[in-house]
């Protein structure tokens, strides 16, 4: 592997690193922080692998100005978190914890004091238990826009960047449509609404992002380019479908373009009733896209795969995560796209990075060369894109820690810095050191 030079991504590029609240912070009970739909999600027997939950996690919330140091250290120039919403919010309207608030103006004061540039999701998924109908009623679209505000008047001044929703897919499909992420609904009808409500959230809270903070704003959904298992028109459209489905259906409304029509035919009766009010309002001008990109998907035309009528099937033989394949050039098909069909003028990367069996080795150290491999063969990805003339400026590893990954517990370990989750010690892993390296070359 040739050493990279930060010099290679072009002047004024952006390196940083991603977490979110739950899977980092514990302290669930305190500071007058309300339950989440995950606090209870996790009490589901099944639910987490291992009974897991995020009461704990890293204990971020008291050991903050450790992992600020530790962030610091790597040199990164931009920090992407979220804010809690049931430490805003706790009965997620009304009343406003101003404690809540407190540890999000010490966090960022603290970044801006080492020189990191503060990046603000208002929702990674925590929704406030208390929004009874949660995303299935319109109401939530309105308090999210409440509290946008309130966390936008607080910190509205030092932010760099503001981010709406983190992986809207995720929290209308994996947690409405096939029940692994919270609140676990079964139900494709629950899903189109939850999804329509997060649009129609992310229109609301743009609008009133916009007359408190001068900083940029968008949105960060994930990405899953997809391609055809052969060149077979019904694989051909069977690949046209899931990437409706999963690439198509936020991006679009988003940016003006309404629900992708051929996807509305297919979810016929499910489709939730949408206003052309509710698209315009949905349509807010943003002025940066967050990508979070993960892997690609293979598909082929299967006409007992459900809704989508298909199939996954593997190509090729790439090396893997412990949960994915490994493939670089989806990053860049991606960036691609995003620049030549939708004409996106400003992307910054918000996830990307790889989980492994990591364990701590006899000399005390993480020897994650696998980690340091998938970082640089994406960054390579990323100079490439720089130099079609992309518009990409900002690049954050999915994630500073080992942290609670969802639906998988603690077993699944993405982080730059290994987490004893006994002792809370944190251990910089081979990888934290090559980026390191990247950042000061
Ligand atoms: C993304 C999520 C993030 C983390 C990574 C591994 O889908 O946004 O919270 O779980 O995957």
């Amino acid at each position: 592997m040739t050493p990279l030079d930060r010099r290679a991504f072009g002047p004024g590029f952006k390196f940083g690193v991603a977490t979110s609240a739950y899977q980092i912070e514990g302290a669930t009970k305190e500071d007058g922080r309300g339950p989440s739909i995950w606090d209870k999600f996790c009490q589901i027997d099944g639910a987490i692998k291992h009974g897991h939950c995020g009461d704990v996690a890293c204990d971020h919330y008291h050991r903050m100005q450790d992992d600020v140091a530790l962030m610091r250290w790597l040199g990164v120039d931009t920090y992407r978190f979220s804010v809690a919403w049931p430490r805003i919010v706790p009965t997620g309207r009304g009343a406003v914890c101003a404690a809540g608030l407190d540890f999000y103006e010490r966090l960022v004061d603290q970044l801006l004091k080492c020189g990191i540039e503060p990046c603000v999701t208002l929702y990674h998924w925590d929704l406030p238990h208390a929004l009874a109908g949660g995303w299935l009623a319109r109401d939530t679209a309105l308090a999210f826009a409440e509290y946008a505000a309130a966390v936008a008047r607080r910190l509205g001044d030092r932010v760099g960047l503001w981010l709406t929703h983190n992986e809207p897919w995720c929290q209308a499909f994996l947690g409405y449509e096939m029940g692994i992420f919270a609140p676990g609904h079964k139900s494709l009808k629950d899903a189109l609404l939850c999804a329509h409500h997060l649009l129609v959230s992310h229109g609301l809270s743009v609008q009133a992002l916009r007359s408190i903070v001068k900083a940029p704003i968008g949105i960060a959904p994930n990405f899953m380019p997809t391609y055809p298992a052969s060149e077979a028109e019904e694989d051909v459209a069977a690949a046209k479908r899931w990437d409706g489905y999963f690439n198509r259906w936020f991006l679009e409304p988003a940016l003006g373009l309404g629900y992708p029509r051929d996807m509305v035919e297919l979810f016929a009766s499910a489709m939730p009733a949408a206003s052309d009010q509710d698209m315009r309002l949905i349509a807010q001008p943003i002025d940066v896209l967050g990508v979070n990109y993960y892997e690609r998907l293979v598909v082929a035309d299967n006409p007992a795969g459900g809704v989508l009528r298909i199939k996954s099937v593997t190509e090729g033989n790439h090396p893997r995560t412990m949960d994915r394949e490994i493939y670089p050039q989806g990053l860049l098909d991606t960036l691609r796209r995003l620049h030549q069909k939708y004409r996106i003028p400003r992307l910054v990367i918000t996830e990307n990075g790889a989980a492994f069996p990591d364990e701590v080795a006899a000399d005390g150290k993480v020897h994650d060369t696998a980690r340091i491999e998938f970082l640089q063969s994406h960054f390579e990805k990323v100079i490439e894109a720089r130099a079609e003339g992309i518009p990409v400026d900002t690049y954050h590893v999915w994630s500073l820690l080992d942290n609670f990954e969802w639906n998988q517990g603690y077993s699944v370990r993405y982080g730059l810095v290994h987490v004893d989750f006994e002792s809370q010690r944190r251990i910089p892993k081979d990888s934290a050191e090559f980026y390191r390296s990247l950042t000061h070359s």
